[in-house]
């Protein structure tokens, strides 16, 4: 089986290419990624000369080189992660999250109903719900509600998906899933930044009182499930994917915390002088909590989170641990331009 795998160089992207490579010897892998700063080469670097890996730099905004791509490669599934993905960015800019988010999306449904492609896989997230108090969780019957325009723009583009399953036949199905943490994720989000920054002595910047709720999910897991999913879900459906594991933001800091003085060896209240309570830059748009109802996956795949939080947190420390190379040279200066935007000139950096 073929597959056209878009943002194959971003956090989940990358790390579901390497579990595909590694656990599916039957699957082939075309990477289509436009490298925006989210998107590394080094990601991928250990597989880039793997006889069924190949990559494609280019947008999937861009109707007529994802044609040409779809003629030439002729790919019997799409796995389309391809999106600007931070909450803060969409909050600072909407328009790339429409371009990338929404159009990108039309332009592979249209190819994909072009093509007659066997599945097309939407890599969708639990923000599309909007935000729960204490208690609760969404199903997939749950109605729309997303408060940022980075959620609104992966609404719009599920809506889409659904559109092109009813209008056209097109055999969508989506994966929403929970916060990912693991390797490769870019120290723009909530657990790199705060480990980058607590490995180099840096404030660790929380928004509010941190008490908002994130269910959390090891990427590892999600891989899986979107694997899962692409072989055995249900065409037109929808899977919610969680990780069963809610934590207040201000109990993963610091757990982070706590793991980072153990392993540099330091006394734990000099890592958590550290931190930072800072105005919300998310406002009223800050989503309270996410959980999600992740029965329908389990029942009918037999999917469940398989990584306990406290584990995958210390083996993702010990990675970034081990490749602050890595995280050092996908920063670029566009990184502290946006820091200084969300955080202001009093966090450092
Ligand atoms: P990421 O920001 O790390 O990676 C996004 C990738 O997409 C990058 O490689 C980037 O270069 C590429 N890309 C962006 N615009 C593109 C375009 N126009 N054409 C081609 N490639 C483009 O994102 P991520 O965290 O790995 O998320 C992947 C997907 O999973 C996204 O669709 C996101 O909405 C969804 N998701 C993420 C999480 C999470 O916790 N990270 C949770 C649920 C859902
Ligand atoms: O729920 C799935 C979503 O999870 C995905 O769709 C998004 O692509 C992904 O970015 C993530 O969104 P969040 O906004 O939940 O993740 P983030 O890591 O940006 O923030 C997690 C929480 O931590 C959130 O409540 C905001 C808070 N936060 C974040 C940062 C970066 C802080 O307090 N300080 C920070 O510096």
């Amino acid at each position: 089986m073929k597959l056209l795998v878009t943002g194959g160089c971003g956090f989940i992207g990358s790390n579901f290419v390497r579990y595909v490579l590694k656990e599916r010897p039957e699957w082939e892998v075309v990477n289509l990624d436009k490298l925006t700063y989210a998107g590394n080469l080094a990601n991928l670097r250990d597989v880039e000369i793997h006889p069924r890996y190949k990559f494609v730099q280019g947008d999937i905004a861009d109707a007529g080189l994802v044609e040409e791509l779809f003629a030439q490669e002729q790919p019997d599934v799409v796995v389309n992660f391809a999106a600007e993905s931070h909450v803060d960015r969409s909050i600072l800019d909407s328009t790339p999250f429409i371009e990338t988010n929404v159009k990108g999306v039309q332009v592979l449904l249209e190819a994909a109903r072009k093509y007659r492609v066997e599945r097309f896989l939407q890599i969708s997230t639990d923000e599309v719900y909007g935000s729960l108090g204490e208690e609760g969780y969404f199903s997939e019957e749950a109605p729309l509600r997303p408060n940022s325009p980075y959620a609104a723009s992966k609404a719009a583009a599920d809506l889409l998906c659904r559109a092109y399953y009813k209008a056209y036949g097109v055999p969508v199905v989506i994966t929403r899933s929970s916060n990912n943490y693991g390797p490769y994720q870019f120290p723009e989000k909530l657990i790199p930044l705060m480990i980058r920054n607590a490995l180099l002595g840096k404030e660790l910047p929380v928004y509010g009182e941190g008490k908002q709720v994130r269910d959390w999910l090891f990427v590892e897991d999600n891989c899986r499930a979107i694997a899962l999913v692409l072989e055995k879900g249900r065409t037109g459906e929808i899977y919610n994917i969680g990780g069963g594991c809610e934590k207040r933001n201000l109990e993963v800091v610091h757990s982070i915390c706590r793991i980072v003085a153990d392993v540099v060896r330091k006394p734990v209240e000099v890592i958590l002088s550290l931190v930072k309570f800072i105005p919300d830059p998310r406002g009223s748009a800050h989503d309270f909590r996410y959980a999600l109802d992740c029965s329908k996956i389990k029942y009918e795949l037999g999917w469940q989170p398989s990584v306990d939080f406290e584990k995958g947190l210390r083996s993702t420390v010990d990675w970034y641990l081990r490749n602050q190379e890595w995280v050092e040279s996908i920063i670029t200066g566009e990184y502290y331009e946006f820091y200084r935007k969300v955080y202001g000139t009093s966090v450092s950096h």
